[in-house]
């Protein structure tokens, strides 16, 4: 996308300015390679690559600054850290080590103010860590062979534990006790079968990830905030009230992959909360009409892979189902009811099922607009859906399409009829698809397509042709003809995806116009095209020119675009030209330049004043009584709901794969959490 690369530009041009110096002009360990970056705020030191093993103490790091706040080691042999190894580095926050191996370590050699992380990745150790860290929050230890969870008595700030991929097989109920500030533990992969019920009763955390561990069965203690529970490929077989009947706060639970055959009736009831549920890939047989009938919040079901055969009907005790997106995909389905009841649906998935009718299906809901129904058996489409923008039907033994059914369609933008063995689009041309922007006819049977077949999608602007036994006849050089002239784009551009269709609209600025593109597509036909066709799309390009304004602020062509997966095309062909495409991006695009300007400097201010009250001590969130800004941890993936809702995401987090550190929780760690807020 062509904002996407300005924006990186910029990025990279911010990073650019503080560029990485050369490794052999840094001093450090000897039999290492060192480098530094200076990312905006966060000096960086990584110590690599090192020959020979050595001690971590104070005169081996003597040679590197004292100012860094962030020191990486990475393929290093180190001995033995000694407790004084970091004592002259007042300003740090965070110790990395991967691909090492890390012998010994002096239980307070990480007892730092302002060390806030530490993170071990694959790591060998010859002794389990057990260390004191008065304000460590973040505690990494990501394949580092660990058959047991360190002792963490002595790290009572920790915020965050990730022991993921390692071989912990039980855990004592009192290994968490003393981290009465925990909030998210992630314990995916290991061999882990059983969970102490009480193990988490000290701790108010939110987010718990178990996935790929043996588990036999999951219980929860009572009085918890629990809000997101994964515990996906965790060859569960039973999962049932005794596992949720306390989890009364969680909004997302990942049950995906495990082997789950039947739910019991009322195994959700307990979860009021409850948004968003996976279930897919288990071998679930059936489900009760009434399995969400009290998860009255439920936005997203996913119950893909799953050999149900036949949906239930779905119930409720509440109004209205709040579900907006349903998904089950390879279910076995013969046909398409059971979601009468959720009639606040905008988005389901049924493809790769048995369905062979959908006559009137789906009228229910009012809102629906997206529509994926490919792989199925169905041969025609008499549905009734006034607001439905994309439909996906490919993979279907479709006869050939009736415009007139399309009417009860009047928002259909997209159409996806790929590989439907259609030997001919229309049945007839007694209608108009007003709206439609983007056909998709590949891998069809066509051999012939005429003007009238394109002229009754007035708005069309993407159409795929491939893999059909087109003729070269008149009519497809004169369907060609017209798609030149109203810029009308092939899906695909020799390998070029649509994805990139921008690159061919700027192109376009350049005088690439379609004309030599189509020929491209359909290569077996010589086709004619003079001179006279040739000036064509150009003059309709300057005649667009001259109303492009009006264009540009046409209301209608910018409110509609709440698209997510197709905006690049979607956005693109709204417009009638590509020329104002052109010039809308480009606007858009130094817009953009000024808004991140400013977000930036913003943030950089902020930064600085925290940094200096963090350095002068004079700020106290404490004292002032003013909530805690809860800011996310750097490994947390963007968009990830965290429930304390005052998510601020750095912007350096997303640029440098890592978190910025000023801001962080160090300073506001003596403020209430926010967990004591919920009931
Ligand atoms: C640091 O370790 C090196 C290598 O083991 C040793 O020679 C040196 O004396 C140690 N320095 C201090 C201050 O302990
Ligand atoms: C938990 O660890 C696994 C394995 O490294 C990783 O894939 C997953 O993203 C982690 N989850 C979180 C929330 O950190
Ligand atoms: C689990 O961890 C092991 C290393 O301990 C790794 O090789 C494997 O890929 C991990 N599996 C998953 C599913 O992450
Ligand atoms: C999963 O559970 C089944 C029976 O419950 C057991 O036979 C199988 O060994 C388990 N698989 C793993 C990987 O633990
Ligand atoms: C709910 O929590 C309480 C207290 O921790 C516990 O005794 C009870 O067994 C839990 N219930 C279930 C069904 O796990
Ligand atoms: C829940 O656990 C209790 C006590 O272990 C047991 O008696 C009961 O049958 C369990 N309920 C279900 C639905 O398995
Ligand atoms: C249309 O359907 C085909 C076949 O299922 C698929 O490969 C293609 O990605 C779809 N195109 C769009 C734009 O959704």
């Amino acid at each position: 996308m062509r904002l996407h690369q300005f924006c990186l530009l910029l990025v990279v041009t911010t990073v650019s300015t503080s560029p990485t110096t050369p490794a052999s002009s840094v001093k450090c360990i000897d039999g290492c390679e060192c480098r530094e970056q200076k990312p905006i705020l966060r000096t960086t030191f990584e110590i690599f690559n090192c020959k020979t093993p050595f001690v971590l103490n104070k005169s081996a790091l003597s040679n590197v600054p004292k100012d860094r706040a962030f020191i990486k080691f990475k393929s290093t042999d180190v001995q033995h850290i000694t407790s004084d190894a970091f004592e002259d580095f007042t300003q740090l926050e965070e110790v990395d080590f991967d691909n090492s191996r890390v012998g010994t370590i002096d239980s307070e050699a990480f007892n730092r103010k302002f060390l806030g992380a530490i993170s071990f990745k694959n790591v060998h150790f010859a002794e389990i860590p057990n260390l004191k860290a008065d304000f460590l929050e973040e505690f990494i230890c990501e394949d580092c062979h660990l058959s047991k969870v360190p002792n963490l008595d002595n790290l009572p700030s920790l915020t965050f534990i990730n022991f993921a991929n390692n071989r912990i097989t039980s855990i004592h109920e009192s290994a968490l006790s003393k981290l009465k500030k925990l909030e998210e533990v992630n314990l995916s992969n290991n061999s882990i079968s059983e969970l102490p019920m009480n193990l988490f009763v000290q701790n108010e955390i939110d987010t718990l990830k178990l996935d790929y561990n043996p588990l036999k069965s999951f219980t929860f203690h009572d009085d918890n905030v629990l809000e997101s529970l994964s515990l996906a490929h965790c060859n569960l077989t039973v999962f049932d009230e005794n596992s949720t009947k306390n989890l009364t706060f969680l909004t997302s639970l990942d049950l995906s992959g495990n082997n789950i055959v039947v739910l019991p009736l009322d195994t959700f009831n307990p979860m009021k909360s409850l948004e968003t549920i996976d279930l897919s890939d288990n071998h679930l047989v059936e489900l009760d009409d009434n399995i969400f009938s009290e998860n009255s919040r439920l936005d997203t079901i996913n119950l893909n892979n799953n050999n149900l055969k036949k949906l239930p009907n779905f119930q409720t005790k509440a109004k209205l189902f709040q579900t907006s997106t349903f998904s089950c995909k390879n279910c076995g389905l013969k046909s398409a009811t059971g979601l009468a009841n959720m009639a606040r649906l905008t988005k389901i998935d049924l493809s790769n099922n048995e369905i062979t009718d959908i006559e009137g299906a789906f009228s229910e809901m009012p809102i629906l607009k997206k529509l994926f129904l490919s792989n199925n058996h169905i041969a025609s489409i008499g549905l009734k859906s006034p607001e439905l923008e994309t439909l996906d039907l490919s993979n279907n033994p479709l006869l050939p399409l009736d415009p007139v059914t399309f009417t009860a369609l009047p928002s259909l933008k997209i159409l996806n009829v790929s590989s439907c063995a259609l030997e001919k689009i229309w049945s007839n041309y007694n209608a108009e698809l007003p709206k439609l922007t983007q056909l998709y006819l590949g891998q069809n049977q066509l051999s012939v397509i005429t003007l009238d077949d394109v002229k009754i999608m007035p708005r069309l602007k993407v159409i795929d042709l491939r893999e059909n036994p087109w003729k070269c006849t008149d009519d497809l050089e004169e369907v060609v003809k017209y798609f030149v002239k109203e810029s009308v784009y092939p899906a695909d551009i020799g390998t070029i995806q649509f994805k990139t269709h921008e690159e061919l609209t700027f192109a376009e600025n350049t005088k690439l116009v379609l004309q030599p593109v189509w020929p491209k597509i359909l290569p077996n036909c010589d086709f004619d095209f003079g001179e006279e066709e040739g000036t064509e799309p150009s003059v309709h390009i300057v005649e667009n020119e001259q109303d492009e304004d009006d264009d540009f602020y046409d209301e209608d062509e910018y409110e509609e675009n709440d698209e997510d997966e197709e905006i690049p095309v979607e956005k693109a062909m709204e417009d009638p030209s590509p020329f104002n495409l052109a010039r809308a991006t480009y606007i858009l695009s130094i817009t953009s330049v000024f808004i991140l300007t400013a977000v930036l400097v913003s943030v950089v201010a902020i930064v600085l004043t925290l940094l200096i009250l963090k350095r002068n001590k004079s700020f106290n969130m404490h004292t002032g009584n003013l909530p805690r800004l809860k800011i996310p941890l750097w490994h947390t993936t963007p968009g990830q709901k965290k429930h304390s809702g005052s998510v601020y995401r750095p912007l350096s987090e997303d640029l440098y794969g890592s978190r910025t550190p000023i801001i962080n929780r160090y300073e506001f760690k003596q403020t209430p959490q926010v967990h004591n807020s919920l009931p």
